[in-house]
């Protein structure tokens, strides 16, 4: 935990209220305090709210082609997958960020996807001792319930046409909204606090918890020649093995995940790599159902 917070920590324990606390905020200071050296060139900024920080991380690296990393408290304009919105309130209901990073590896968005999916979980697990889980290609789970979403997109330098960095935004539902999700992402949508006692969602402190996946995200770098962390994806994607609805309306049942984060189906006697595509499950199939 990072030291900084802990008066402020003990001055809200009393205070039941789960809404906006000064612990809460986010800080570049105590965000690069908590990175490890290999992001010592890190330019890091934070943003009580922002229109959506991979839309900032573009920005700034339209002015200068290097390493950001933009978190926010609250998006008004949030990037999900497929066009759709990622719904980013503040209130202390979410951390959202974004690491843009000149990329010269021949990695795809969605083996970086992959990557971040893991830094997350490890982060998750090291920091509050939970077992979340994986829905190809970008949604992390806990407890049957979405907590976390995942977006990579390429930079592509207007003048050379070509892919000079890639920003992986990642947005965390760490408090459930008091008046709730909105409708569509109501059955599915969950938060960190959800799954932990009130006392330890206390301890939740978003400038950390970015610091962390950060960390994790770095030492999975170094895992690219082995690809040893997809051991790690496919062990956590709850999804293998089960029957369930592809987004084209096929009912498959995937086998595994390939190391360029491709999904393995079975149908008709044959199997097919899907590189794209989403699973849509049912959260009532108690064969899906997630711990
Ligand atoms: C998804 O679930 O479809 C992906 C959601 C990704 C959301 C994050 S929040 C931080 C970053 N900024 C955005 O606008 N989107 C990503």
């Amino acid at each position: 935990m990072l030291s900084t917070n802990n008066a402020e920590q003990e001055h809200h324990s009393e205070n039941d209220d789960l809404s906006i606390r000064e612990i809460d905020r986010l800080f570049a200071t105590a965000i690069r305090e908590a990175l490890s050296h290999r992001w010592d060139d890190l330019d890091v900024r934070c943003l009580p709210v922002v229109d959506s920080t991979n839309l900032e991380a573009r920005r700034l690296l339209s002015v200068e082609n290097k390493g950001y990393l933009v978190a926010a408290s609250a998006q008004t304009a949030g990037r999900g997958r497929r066009g759709r919105t990622f719904y980013s309130p503040g209130d202390r209901c979410g951390l959202y960020f974004s690491l843009a990073l000149p990329w010269s590896y021949e990695a795809q968005p969605t083996q970086v996807t992959t990557m971040a999916a893991v830094a997350v979980c490890r982060a998750l697990e090291t920091l509050y001792g939970m077992a979340p889980k994986i829905k190809w290609v970008n949604d992390i789970f806990l407890q049957g319930r979405k907590v976390s979403g995942i977006l990579t997109e390429g930079w592509i330098r207007p003048e050379t046409q070509s892919i000079d960095a890639l920003i992986v935004g990642v947005g965390i539902n760490l408090v459930s909204p008091k008046a709730g999700y909105p409708q569509e992402i109501a059955d599915t949508a969950g938060a960190l606090a959800d799954s932990i006692s009130n006392q330890m969602t206390k301890l939740i402190d978003p400038n950390e918890l970015c610091a962390v996946i950060i960390n994790a995200l770095g030492d999975i770098i170094n895992e690219l020649p082995s690809r040893t962390y997809m051991e790690d994806y496919r062990r956590r994607c709850f999804i293998l093995g089960k029957k369930v609805l592809l987004d084209d309306g096929r009912v498959v049942t995937p086998s595994t995940v390939t190391d360029d984060g491709a999904l393995v189906v079975y149908e008709n006697g044959r199997y097919e790599k899907l590189s794209t595509g989403e699973i849509q499950i049912d959260m009532h199939d108690d064969e899906l159902l997630v711990e």
